[in-house]
């Protein structure tokens, strides 16, 4: 996106809570116009409000919901220049438990939401004169593998890989349009209740845990850091470009040993073919 954030327009979904909340008040901040769209009503009525923004009222994987917030923010602000695929949910279970009714939901909101909000805004992004962005909310979960976070992984792995495959079309595309990767760790919101947002019809076994009571991190000191941490750490990435934002710098350990798990993998294979050379 050419030139500074101020004067352009960014549509948030999960905009009413947590992180996209966070988002919203650091890019207003900027001298943006922010629409924020969002599933819970209450919530996105009273964010709106508290910051005299558009909000939207919006389940992100339903398409025609999605077409609907982007006629309502083009028709408000002339265009879209910053797109923030951010909603998301995060509950808990084994796979052996999984129905289903929760991978559908699990990946009908992190995953095919995204990807119904980037097929409906990106010609909007790319038509602009000045072009735009578009800001991923991915996870540590994109990078190394969670027990009882199969359908959260998959999901996340999933929109890192497409973020991935985004960015190197469009820098060939003439490069108007940026991507940049979110990829949080411990982030203090209110993703420990995300069933809050399930659809009765989707009912299964996934359920609420907060991280420091899961069994993977019940041992560990859990460094969580404030939304506003997070959103000033992603406005950073998109105003320089960068691909990938990185709130967790300690966490390189755990990325480095599934890289190297990777990497052995090649390596042993080449060696065992040398051997029957
Ligand atoms: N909090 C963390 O530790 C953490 C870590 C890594 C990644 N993330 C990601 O950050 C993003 C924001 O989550 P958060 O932590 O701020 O949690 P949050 O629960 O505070 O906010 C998520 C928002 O998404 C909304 N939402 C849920 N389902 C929706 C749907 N179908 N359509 C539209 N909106 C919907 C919720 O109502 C809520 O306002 C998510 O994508 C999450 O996976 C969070």
């Amino acid at each position: 996106m050419e030139g500074s954030l101020a004067g352009k327009v960014a549509v948030i979904t999960g905009g009413a809570s947590g992180i996209g909340r966070a988002l919203a008040e650091g890019l207003l901040a900027e001298g943006m116009q922010v629409v924020i769209a969002d599933i819970q009503a209450d919530r996105l009525e009273r964010t709106a409000a508290e910051l005299g923004v558009l909000g939207v009222r919006t389940d992100v994987s339903d398409p025609a919901q999605v077409a609907a917030l982007s006629a309502a923010a083009v028709e408000r602000h002339g265009t879209v220049h910053l797109l923030c695929n951010n909603a998301g949910i995060g509950p808990m279970s084994p796979v052996f438990e999984l129905t289903l009714a929760d991978w559908q939901w699990m990946l009908d909101v992190n995953l095919r939401g995204a990807i119904h909000m980037l097929t409906q805004f990106l010609p909007i992004l790319r038509g602009n004169a000045d072009g735009g962005h578009i800001l991923n909310t991915c996870s540590m979960a994109s990078m190394m593998p969670v027990p009882t976070l199969a359908t959260y992984c998959t999901a996340k792995y999933g929109l890192l890989g497409l973020s991935e495959v985004l960015a190197m079309e469009l820098a060939s595309d003439g490069g108007k349009v940026g991507v940049t990767a979110l990829c949080p760790g411990p982030v203090a919101t209110d993703l420990g209740s995300s069933t809050r947002n399930r659809p009765a019809d989707l009912a299964g076994s996934l359920r609420d845990v907060m991280l420091e009571d899961s069994e993977q991190f019940k041992d560990a000191v859990v460094d969580w850091i404030s939304p506003a941490q997070a959103a000033q750490i992603a406005i950073g990435a998109v105003r320089r470009g960068d691909f990938y934002a990185i709130t967790h710098p300690d966490m390189v350990p755990e990325v480095k040993a599934r890289h190297a798990a990777i990497e052995k993998a090649f390596a042993d294979e080449k060696q065992r073919r040398e051997a029957q050379a």
